[in-house]
């Protein structure tokens, strides 16, 4: 479906030179440049969706009673553009990120933005910054930011009467820059994400702002990221702060904990599981608890545990650890894992055939 926001085009006339950028394409990192424009559209009750824009990238002024500053009224999406060997660019089902915007609006009770007319937008700021798509070469990518927030000038606690969208993109390398190397986890039991009729399964930054000491309890232990555990009985496996989990047995079968209404559905989790269905692996989407997790690795049952997102796509898991023990699958790749891992980045990057018609060409 096309698009119906009309959306406006104003290049930059300070674009970054050619030379920086490449400086900058040869070693992006994650999250701290930016490309040279974005994408803003403003929303009222009476007007709907309007003023769509390409911009110069700047920075916004914001009224200090902005009301997302205060009661947090915001949600956002994470996708990547990635570059093909002859030059076209691609996003990775873009529509899946849109409808998931559409449910975390919904949660938020912000406005829905329809599914085209999110497409159209990241399709409208990725082909104003094509030349930001770094080469395929390596595992680098654009990684575009969709963001909602409650831009209305009011302190009070009801939904924003005046709404922007905003699409930003930063380069991004490749997220195992020195191979792939397995991830260490803390299981946290003192801190919950989500509880039940809560915001878990919306992506909104309430959710990253209650893991984050948790993720710090996970350093101060020498681990890499947190887990969590379902808030009501701290017994079944949720996700980690910013990926979801799958658990491959001995047997052959892989399981990933159930879309509970408390974890983030996933857009790489729902595509692993296709994936798998055609590699021939069967996958079971399950509670799951963590003694499963826990007696499963110690008595050899769980082979392989991985965890997955957009800015990983796959990356192994190695170490669990509690207050009290931990447990290790080791420090390999494990071969499901690994095949996982290939088969997606394969057709994301276009080297394998895209028999799932997942990919979206930009540009
Ligand atoms: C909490 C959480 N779970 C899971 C994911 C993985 O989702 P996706 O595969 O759509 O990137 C993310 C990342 O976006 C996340 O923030």
């Amino acid at each position: 479906m096309e698009s119906s926001l009309e959306i406006s085009v104003t290049p930059t006339s300070d674009p970054v030179g050619q030379e920086r950028l490449a400086e900058i394409l040869a070693d992006p990192g994650f999250g701290t440049h930016f490309t040279d424009h974005m994408f803003v559209a403003e929303w009222t009750p009476e007007q709907g969706w309007h003023d769509a824009r390409v911009t110069p990238y700047a920075p916004l002024t914001l009224d200090p009673a902005t009301a997302v500053l205060h009661y947090a009224q915001e949600i956002f999406e994470g996708m990547k553009a990635y570059r093909h060997d002859d030059g076209s660019v691609w996003t990775f089902r873009p529509e899946m990120n849109a409808e998931r915007m559409v449910r975390s609006a919904r949660r938020l009770a912000l406005p829905e933005l329809p599914v085209a007319d999110f497409v159209g937008s990241v399709d409208a700021l990725v082909r104003a910054d094509e030349r930001w798509v770094p080469d395929a070469a390596g595992e680098k990518s654009l990684y575009v930011r969709p963001f909602m927030f409650a831009s209305e000038t009011f302190l009070g606690v009801r939904p924003a009467k005046h709404v922007t969208f905003m699409v930003i993109a930063s380069p991004a390398g490749a997220y195992f820059a020195k191979g792939l190397k397995p991830v260490s986890i803390w299981l946290s039991e003192d801190y919950a994400r989500a509880g039940r009729g809560g915001m878990g399964a919306a992506k909104t930054g309430g959710n990253y702002a209650s893991s984050l000491v948790a993720q710090q309890e996970a350093i101060e232990q020498g681990c890499d990221q947190v887990a969590f555990l379902d808030a009501t009985e701290q017994k079944y496996v949720e996700e980690l702060g910013g990926m979801n989990l799958y658990f491959v047995h001995d047997d052959g079968t892989i399981v990933t904990p159930e879309l509970s209404g408390t974890i983030l559905e996933g857009i790489t989790r729902s595509s692993i599981i296709e994936l798998c269905g055609k590699l021939g692996h069967r996958v079971e989407e399950r509670r799951f608890t963590v003694d499963e997790w826990r007696e499963g690795v110690a008595s050899g049952r769980i082979t392989e545990v991985f965890a997955c997102g957009t800015a990983a796509v796959v990356t192994p898991v190695g170490t669990l650890k509690w207050r009290g023990g931990e447990t290790s699958t080791g420090e390999d790749i494990g071969p499901v894992t690994q095949q996982v891992r290939q088969n997606l980045v394969d057709i994301q990057y276009g080297r394998a055939e895209d028999t799932f018609g997942w990919m979206h060409r930009v540009c």
